[in-house]
C-alpha cells in the first residue's frame, strides 16, 4: 500500500497510478480558469511563504488543482481525506510523485485510519487549516490545546462545517478566526446547488444505473443542496417529493412545485431517496419498514449519519453486495431496502463530486480566504468571517470572463440615483 521510494511522507494506494493521476488533474484544470489565475498569481506574489498548511478535502482532481495553487503560493501543505470513501487514489498518487505534496487518503480507509490521517495532519503543526467538515479543527480543539499559539485560522468549506464552528463558539473554544467559505455567494450559490443537483445524480446513476423518470424522488431537506437535487430531479422526470422541518422553507418548496409531506408519508411512496439535511437519523426504522419493496435510499449530506443504517443492519436478516456501491438489505419480509454508498455523500462515493467548473469558485474562495487569514495574520478576532465581498465579486467577474460572458455597467446617472433618496414618483 505504501510505497517508500517518494520524496514526501504520504500514505496512499498506490504511487504506480500517479500517471493516470496526473492526466485527469489536468483535464479538470482546464475548467477551473479562475483558480488557475490564482495559481499564477500566487506564484509570482508567494503570500503562502512559511506557512504550514493542513487541507482536510475531498481528495479529487479538483482538489489537487487547489493544493497545486497552495504550494505555488508557497505553503508548506499536508493534504488528508476528509471522508473514507470520497479519495480518488490516483490523484493522491500524482500529487505525491508529481507535486511532491504529502498526503495521507486512501479510498476506502477505515474510519481509524481517517482518524489517525487527521492526528499526522495536525503533527504538521499547521498554521492554517483548510477543512471541509471541520474534523480537524475538532481534533485540534479537544487534543492539541498546546498547538493554539501555532494557528492563523480556519477555512470551512461546507454547510456542516459552519454549523459545528457556531457551535464552537458558542462554547466559547473557537479562539481563532474561521473563514466562512461555504456562505461566500460564489460558493454556495453554485457549488451546494449546481454541483450537489448534477452530482448526487452522477452517483445515483453510476451506481444503480436506473431510470429516474416516472419514479418518485424524495429529497429530505430543502437548503441549497438540496435545491440542486431537487431541481435536477425534477429535471430528469421524476416525481418530487420533499421534506423540511423548516416552515419557511417548506413553503418555498412548495412554491417551487414540489408535494412537501413528512418523512412517515415520503416512505411509503418514494422510490429513490436522498438525504441532504445535516441532521442524523432523517431517515430510521419506522421509515424503513414501510418502504415499498427495492426503495434506493442514498445520502449526499456531509456525514453519514442521516441514514440510521445501525437500525437497518439490525432489522435485516441479510445483506448482499449487489453492484459496486449498492448493497440490498432483505428485511424478515422478504422486501428490500438498497442503500448506495454506505450511507456516504452518494456523489463522492460512487461518482467524482461536483463538476470542477463549480469547484473552481468554491476553491479561488478557499485559495484566496488562506492568502486573507495570512495577510491579516494577528488582527482577524477569534470567530466566524465572511469572505469579504469584493473577493467574492472578484471571483464571479474571474469566472464570467473566462466564460466569455459581457456584463452591464452603471451609468453616471444611474450611479447617482441609486445613492440619493430625492428622486421619487
Ligand atoms: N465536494 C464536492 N465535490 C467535490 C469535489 N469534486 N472536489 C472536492 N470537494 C468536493
Amino acid at each position: 500500500m505504501t510505497a517508500t521510494q517518494a520524496p514526501v511522507k504520504h500514505e496512499v494506494k498506490d504511487l504506480s497510478l500517479a500517471q493516470l493521476g496526473k492526466q485527469r488533474i489536468e483535464w479538470a484544470g482546464r475548467e477551473m480558469p479562475v483558480l488557475r489565475q490564482i495559481r499564477e498569481r500566487f506564484a509570482r506574489e508567494l503570500p503562502l511563504k512559511g506557512i504550514r498548511l493542513v487541507a482536510c478535502c475531498h481528495v479529487t482532481t479538483e482538489t489537487a488543482n487547489l493544493a497545486i495553487a497552495l504550494k505555488a503560493g508557497g505553503a508548506d501543505a499536508v493534504l488528508i481525506a476528509s471522508n473514507p470513501l470520497s479519495t480518488q487514489d490516483d490523484v493522491a498518487a500524482s500529487l505525491v510523485v508529481n507535486e511532491g505534496i504529502s498526503v495521507y487518503a486512501i479510498k476506502g480507509e477505515d474510519n481509524d485510519t481517517y482518524n489517525r490521517h487527521v492526528r499526522i495532519a495536525l503533527d504538521h503543526r499547521p498554521h492554517i487549516i483548510i477543512d471541509d467538515g471541520s474534523d480537524v479543527t475538532a481534533t485540534l480543539i479537544q487534543e492539541r490545546q498546546d498547538q493554539m499559539s501555532d494557528i492563523i485560522g480556519t477555512t470551512e468549506e461546507t454547510t456542516t462545517g459552519i454549523t459545528r464552528l457556531r457551535a464552537m463558539f458558542a462554547d466559547g473554544v473557537l479562539s481563532f478566526p474561521a473563514m466562512n467559505v461555504n456562505d461566500a455567494d460564489t460558493k454556495h450559490f453554485f457549488d451546494n446547488r449546481y454541483g450537489t443537483g448534477q452530482s448526487t445524480f452522477d452517483g445515483i446513476l453510476r451506481a444503480t444505473n436506473v431510470l429516474i423518470a416516472g419514479k418518485v424522488c424524495v429529497v429530505a431537506g430543502y437548503g441549497w443542496c438540496s435545491k440542486g437535487v431537487a431541481m435536477r430531479a425534477a429535471g430528469l422526470g421524476a416525481n418530487v417529493v420533499v421534506t423540511e422541518v423548516d416552515p419557511i422553507r417548506a413553503l418555498e418548496a412548495a412554491m417551487d412545485g414540489f408535494r412537501v409531506m413528512p418523512m412517515s408519508e415520503a416512505a411509503q411512496i418514494g422510490d429513490i431517496f436522498v438525504t441532504l439535511t445535516g441532521n442524523k437519523h432523517v431517515v430510521r426504522k419506522e421509515h424503513f419498514e414501510v418502504m415499498k419493496d427495492g426503495a434506493i435510499v442514498s445520502n449526499a449530506g456531509h456525514f453519514d449519519i442521516e441514514l440510521d443504517l445501525k437500525s437497518l443492519r439490525e432489522m435485516a436478516r441479510e445483506v448482499k453486495d449487489v453492484r459496486p456501491f449498492v448493497e440490498q438489505y432483505v428485511l424478515p419480509t422478504g422486501k428490500s431496502v438498497v442503500v448506495l454508498g454506505e450511507g456516504r455523500l452518494v456523489n463522492l462515493a460512487a461518482a467524482e463530486g461536483h463538476p470542477s467548473a463549480v469547484m473552481d469558485m468554491s476553491f479561488a474562495n478557499q485559495a484566496m480566504a488562506s492568502e486573507y487569514l495570512a495577510l491579516n495574520k494577528g488582527k482577524l478576532e477569534p470567530g466566524l468571517h465572511s469572505i469579504p465581498r469584493e473577493v467574492d465579486t472578484e471571483i464571479a467577474r474571474l469566472k464570467l470572463n473566462a466564460m466569455g460572458i459581457d456584463i452591464d455597467t452603471l451609468t453616471e446617472d444611474q450611479l447617482h440615483y441609486m445613492s440619493s433618496w430625492k428622486e421619487g414618483t
